[in-house]
């Protein structure tokens, strides 16, 4: 759980990383750049899969974990006062704020990854605007002679807008697949916003137990260095959470400086 648990937070970094670039306002041209990148480059498909099989690992040992400890102590503490000196409020509750936030993560990879990967259209734009913003070509692209250059759901590249340009084609108005437009058009609906808030309370609650105790179970046990994993894992549990939970306030409260 240890090993997995830190494998997730450098995930939860990189993606806290990545996602930054919504700060930018351009109008999503970064970002879209950025999950052009992440969602085509073969590296990083692979990592997906590693990153697929760290929830999964993490999500059954804990549920091993939780078994163990019940069977331990099939009836709960009659008296739960001293509780709180062993084992605070925190790691008392890592089942429940994990199972929460799974089910968080769930509905967002839904909203997002699956919404840009599965769903419909999200907007038009000419060919040489898809390209610019790394807009997702939704429709088949095809030429007079009947050519297809640019597949449905694909990106368009240099050599075939260079194409399209030949052709007269580069202004021609296509269906597309915008990120940001679908992260803005999320955060402009208040309860969504409230929802990713109150996730990223609960993700802070996990992580804030959940990093120094990843040190101690993969053995990684010394007094010099305990006070600083413990200070370092509450400042990981208050920063990564409040600039993630940053990025829909303020594409709700500024929709004119965050739109797509
Ligand atoms: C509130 C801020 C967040 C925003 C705006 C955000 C945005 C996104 C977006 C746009 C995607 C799809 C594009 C991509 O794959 O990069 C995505 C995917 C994902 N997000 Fe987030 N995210 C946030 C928080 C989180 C948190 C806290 C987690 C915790 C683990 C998380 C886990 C994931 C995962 C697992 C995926 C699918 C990864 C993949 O592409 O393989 N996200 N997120």
């Amino acid at each position: 759980m240890g090993i997995t648990g830190l494998f997730l937070v450098s995930f939860l970094f990189v993606h806290l990383g990545g996602n930054a670039l919504l700060f930018i306002p351009d109008n999503g041209e970064t970002f879209n750049a950025f999950v052009r990148f992440m969602t085509t480059n073969p590296l990083i498909k692979v990592l997906e899969w590693g990153l697929f099989a760290g929830f999964i690992v993490h999500i059954i040992y804990a549920a091993i974990l939780t078994r163990q400890n019940a069977a331990a102590r099939p009836t709960a503490y009659a008296f739960k006062g001293n509780q709180g000196k062993s084992a605070n409020w925190f790691s008392r509750n890592m089942g429940l704020t994990g199972t929460i936030f799974l089910v968080f993560l769930l509905s967002h990879i839904t909203m997002f990854w699956g919404a840009y990967k599965f769903g419909d259209s999200n907007g038009q734009a000419t060919l040489e605007q898809a390209y610019t913003f790394s807009y997702k070509v939704k429709e088949d692209v095809i030429v007079p002679d009947g050519t297809v250059i640019v597949k449905s759901g694909h990106y368009i590249d240099f050599e075939e807008l260079t194409l399209a340009r030949n052709m007269g084609l580069s202004t021609k108005p296509v269906a597309i697949k915008n990120m940001t437009g679908i992260v803005a058009d999320s955060f402009k609906q208040w309860w969504i916003v409230l929802l990713y808030v109150c996730a990223m309370v609960v993700l802070g609650l996990h992580l804030n137990h959940g990093f120094q105790s990843a040190f101690r179970s993969v053995g990684f046990v010394h007094s010099k260095y305990s006070g600083f994993l413990s200070k370092l894992g509450t400042g990981i549990a208050v920063v990564f959470p409040a600039v993630f939970a940053l990025m829909p306030i303020l594409y709700f409260l500024l929709p004119g400086t965050y739109s797509a």
